[in-house]
């Protein structure tokens, strides 16, 4: 037992180590760099970041990009993006770099920024969009020229120790890699071009890095039994408890409550969850060849919207949703044949901005799915999702042995007979004496 045990955690903790996400297995950002041409005193390069996650982006106030130069280069200039800090460039008389710092820091920038400042696929803030979501939107890139740097593909040096905050903690970057050089199409299609020389470097994420405890949490509900199993108690942690806000306190009608802070602190409604995000899962109708299941997500952060979020569920019937109402969706396929997860998120301009908490702070969909024969039941809560993401964030579910049975399930008839058994033995008992 106890050696099963360790394998357990061991499999556990080397799980989150290498940051594996089940649904999502080949979910990564790679940040690339085409050395475009050399220069006198080194080169100019355009950097392009793709989130390649079906379900996790990046949300305002967007991402942090950086990176340690191996010799003593510099940038001269960025175009779609800027550094943080200068530096000191004490030593520079006359032209003097954008940024001298041996780890600059990138940021992109605001939209609405000058167009000659602008560079294709920058400035948006920072926010990157899941790939499952949104393809086309979920590039990021800038130009950058290098100084003091190799000025040919023999004697560059790739920078190292690549970090990257997606706006919080999570991410681990590997090192650089040459990879073959990018080609391009001239906007004519007519003729292809190359960079002289690429690197990649791949950023995968772990929600044990980004954060203690969890973000989000599951409840359940069935027509078939009037339980609400509601999310487990602190799920997401009760750190927050002491400063949470009553959904009818005065407090929230105070001007600027819910402004953001600059430290993204949430302002919590007090619930015995704690979470800022809960998933309900409801069974709603059984019909003979279909059944319907509602959904709800309900925000309890006061200082918080969420722009494009998404949900990402596992359920072994999802391979035959017929239809979803008010939510767009896409069927994830992790493993080839395997076709039981999916993902949701909010239609353009209606209801893919999850407002802060209060009476809007919630969006909900229904889902008509067609019942598989051989594996349909209500029973022992098949009709329950198995893994639930909010944002990429895996939720908390419910102990199974919480979750609403039905009835007559296998459950209860074991307690019946067990309480049968009990009750013919004491009558037994009481005939014997
Ligand atoms: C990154 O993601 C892409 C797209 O899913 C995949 O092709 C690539 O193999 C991944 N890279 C690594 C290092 O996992
Ligand atoms: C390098 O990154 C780009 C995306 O930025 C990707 O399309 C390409 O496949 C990557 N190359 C390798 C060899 O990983
Ligand atoms: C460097 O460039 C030369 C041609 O300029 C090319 O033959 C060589 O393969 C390149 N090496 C690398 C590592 O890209
Ligand atoms: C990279 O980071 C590690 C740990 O943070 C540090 O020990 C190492 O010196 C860094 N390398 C460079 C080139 O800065
Ligand atoms: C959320 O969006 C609404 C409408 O755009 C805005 O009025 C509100 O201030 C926003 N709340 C937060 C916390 O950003
Ligand atoms: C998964 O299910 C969807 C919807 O039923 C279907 O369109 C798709 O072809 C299936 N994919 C695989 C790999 O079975
Ligand atoms: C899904 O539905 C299709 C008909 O739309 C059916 O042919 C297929 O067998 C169903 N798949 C499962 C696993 O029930
Ligand atoms: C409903 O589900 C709860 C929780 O599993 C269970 O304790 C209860 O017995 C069920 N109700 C009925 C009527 O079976």
């Amino acid at each position: 037992m106890r050696v099963f045990i360790s394998a357990f955690f061991f499999i556990a903790i080397f799980s989150y180590a290498v940051a594996y996400d089940p649904l999502d297995p080949n979910g990564n950002i790679t940040i690339k760099w085409d050395v475009m041409s050399w220069t006198a005193d080194g080169y100019v390069a355009v950097v392009t970041m793709n989130n390649f996650q079906m379900y996790r982006h990046i949300m305002t106030p967007g991402w942090t990009l950086g990176w340690t130069w191996a010799k003593k280069d510099v940038i001269w200039s960025i175009v779609g993006a800027q550094t943080t800090e200068q530096g000191d460039c004490s030593k520079f008389k006359g032209n003097v770099p954008h940024c001298c710092k041996k780890d600059p820091t990138v940021v992109d920038l605001l939209p609405g920024v000058p167009y000659n400042q602008q560079f294709s696929n920058c400035c948006k803030g920072g926010v990157l969009s899941s790939w499952g979501q949104d393809p086309a939107a979920s590039v990021s890139a800038f130009q950058v020229s290098v100084g003091l740097a190799g000025t040919s593909n023999k004697t560059v040096k790739l920078p190292r120790n690549f970090t990257l905050l997606g706006p919080g903690p999570g991410y681990t970057c590997g090192g650089a890699k040459i990879v073959p050089p990018t080609t391009f199409l001239t906007p004519d299609h007519r003729r292809k071009t190359q960079a002289l020389m690429t690197w990649n470097v791949t950023c995968t994420y772990s929600q044990i890095l980004a954060r203690k405890n969890p973000s989000c949490c599951v409840s359940l509900s069935s027509f078939y039994n009037d339980t609400i199993t509601s999310c487990p108690h602190c799920a997401c942690g009760c750190q927050d408890k002491r400063n949470c806000v009553k959904p009818n306190s005065k407090i929230l009608k105070s001007v600027g409550i819910n402004t953001p802070k600059k430290s993204n602190a949430p302002l919590l409604q007090c619930t015995h969850h704690m979470c800022p995000i809960r998933v309900h899962w409801h069974v709603k109708v059984n019909y003979k060849d279909y059944w319907r299941v509602k959904v709800a997500i309900t925000n309890f952060n006061y200082r918080l919207n969420y722009t494009l979020w998404t949900l990402a569920i596992q359920h072994p019937n999802l391979d035959n949703v017929t239809q979803v109402f008010s939510f767009d969706y896409k069927p994830l396929v992790p493993y080839g044949n395997i076709n039981d997860t999916g993902m949701f998120y909010g239609l353009k301009f209606y209801n893919d901005l999850l407002m802060e908490a209060g009476p809007s702070g919630n969006v909900q969909s229904e889902i008509l799915l067609q019942k598989d024969k051989n594996t349909f039941t209500l029973k022992n809560g098949w009709g329950f999702p198995r893994k639930v993401y909010f944002n990429g964030e895996e939720c908390l579910m419910p102990p199974p042995d919480a979750y609403p049975y039905l009835p007559n399930s296998a459950h209860k008839n074991l307690l019946i007979s067990f309480s049968k058994l009990i009750s013919s033995l004491l009558f037994l008992f009481i005939v014997l004496q």
